[in-house]
């Protein structure tokens, strides 16, 4: 059996130095800067923040640099360690929605929104990536490319944005209007808020409503797993992304429609209320019994009890009860799987393995459809507990898997 492979992260001299290298060899000068941002895990929450829900994102090591230099005129010119022959190019003025084909849309795209927000300051830059965040896993490698370039551009053209907690979520809108509008991704608001606003050895509860001010939105949740002796894997199923055309934003109109129905603002508003009820199960079935279909009381019971076990999880590691929190995680990986039906055999696998070899607790992370699971497991237990799920997937004939360690890691910062 091949043995599984762990992705490590880049030092800060290794990306900075990457980055400028290409850089240089592209466009022939210095950059103003280097900057940085991370990919994420979500610990719990999922699928609730377009809900105006709960989240529970930490920021992964993991991370995407920026070289970039700004320009006089309004052409932007990118290039990407990926494909480094390759520059991609767009004049932001004039520029539409949609207007950007290809990975180039992320980064251009947070341009043109900070300039439709009204800073016309903000002019055409050059931007070389380097980036060890895996593509395609579920680990929000286009938040940290937008978050790295906003964070950039804020500085170059001098918004002032980046410093404050609060000043980050002006750049949070233009990342994830990029993400939405310009290269046609739909995203809640969890992976740029995590990228931009998680501190290291924490968790950063995220509350969705729409009415909090960025000071009552979040709050940083100590989650020091060494010192409990634990550890964090992720695995990376390389599922190949099956039917996930469409399906997040049938899954979103679909909460959509189901909070007309209930008469509420979210679904969030109706989480509360259940919460608060003298008898919470029944108050959910009455919930559920105003629903006219199956499908759709599914996936309210799914985004409803979520919203809860993000509170639950956060009181169970807060009081050290990590056999409380291993369950939370088993709990939401299977209505994620039963009742929101965005996992894939190779999720669902991957989380068998891992909760049959002692993992606490395991569950898939971001969207689903593909992407990655993560799993609580005993301090040093993580490579043999990835290798189980590595044997097994090679006996199911999957694609071999690879796996990281997740640490809880800083925001998106300026690097060089
Ligand atoms: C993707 C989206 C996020 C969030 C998750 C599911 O990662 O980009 O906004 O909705 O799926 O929790």
């Amino acid at each position: 059996m091949d043995t599984v492979a762990f992705i490590d992260a880049l030092t800060h001299d290794e990306g900075v130095a990457r980055a400028v290298r290409l850089f240089t060899d592209t466009f022939g000068e210095q950059p103003d800067g280097v900057w940085s941002a991370p990919g994420r895990v979500n610990l719990i929450g999922e699928h609730t923040d377009y809900n105006a829900g709960l989240c529970l994102p930490i920021a992964l090591p993991h991370r995407t640099f920026v070289a970039l230099k700004a320009r006089k005129d309004t052409t932007a010119r990118v290039v990407s360690d990926i494909s480094p022959n390759s520059v991609a190019q767009a004049d932001l003025k004039g520029l539409q929605a949609g207007g950007v084909e290809g990975w180039s849309a992320y980064p251009i795209g947070v341009a043109w929104a900070l300039r439709e927000t009204g800073f016309t300051q903000v002019q055409g830059f050059d931007a070389a990536f380097a980036s060890c965040v895996p593509l395609g896993s579920g680990l929000s490698s286009s938040a940290a490319m937008t978050c790295s370039v906003a964070l950039a551009l804020d500085d170059v053209y001098g918004l002032g944005f980046g410093a404050s907690d609060a000043g980050r979520v002006t750049l949070i809108t233009a990342a994830m209007a990029s993400e939405n509008d310009m290269a046609g991704a739909s995203t809640g608001g969890l992976d740029q808020n995590a990228s931009m606003r998680c501190i290291a050895g924490h968790a950063l509860l995220l509350d969705c409503r729409p009415e909090l001010t960025p000071l009552e939105n979040v709050s940083q949740q100590p989650f020091d797993l060494e010192g409990l002796g634990l550890e964090l894997l992720v695995v990376d199923t390389q599922a190949p992304h099956q039917l996930n055309d469409g399906q997040y934003a049938q899954r979103r109109a679909m909460c959509d429609d189901a909070a007309r129905i209930l008469g509420v603002a979210s679904l969030r508003v109706s989480a509360d209320s259940i919460a608060r009820a003298a008898d919470p199960f029944q108050a959910l079935n009455e919930t559920l019994d105003a629903l006219p279909d199956a499908t759709m009381k599914r996936r309210v019971r799914h985004v409803i009890t979520e919203i809860e076990r993000v509170r639950s999880f956060v009181h169970a590691f807060a009081q050290h009860d990590i056999v409380a929190a291993g369950q939370l995680f088993n709990a939401s990986h299977d209505s994620l799987a039963a009742d929101y039906e965005v996992t894939v055999p190779e999720l669902d696998a991957a989380v068998d393995v891992a909760r049959s070899n002692g993992a606490y607790g395991a569950r898939m992370t971001g969207g689903g459809f593909g992407g990655s699971i993560i799993a609580l497991v005993d301090r040093g237990r993580s490579q043999e507990i990835a290798q189980r799920i590595a044997d097994e997937f090679a006996a199911r004939g999957f694609h071999a898997p690879r796996a990281l360690a997740a640490v809880a890691s800083d925001s998106a910062r300026r690097e060089a």
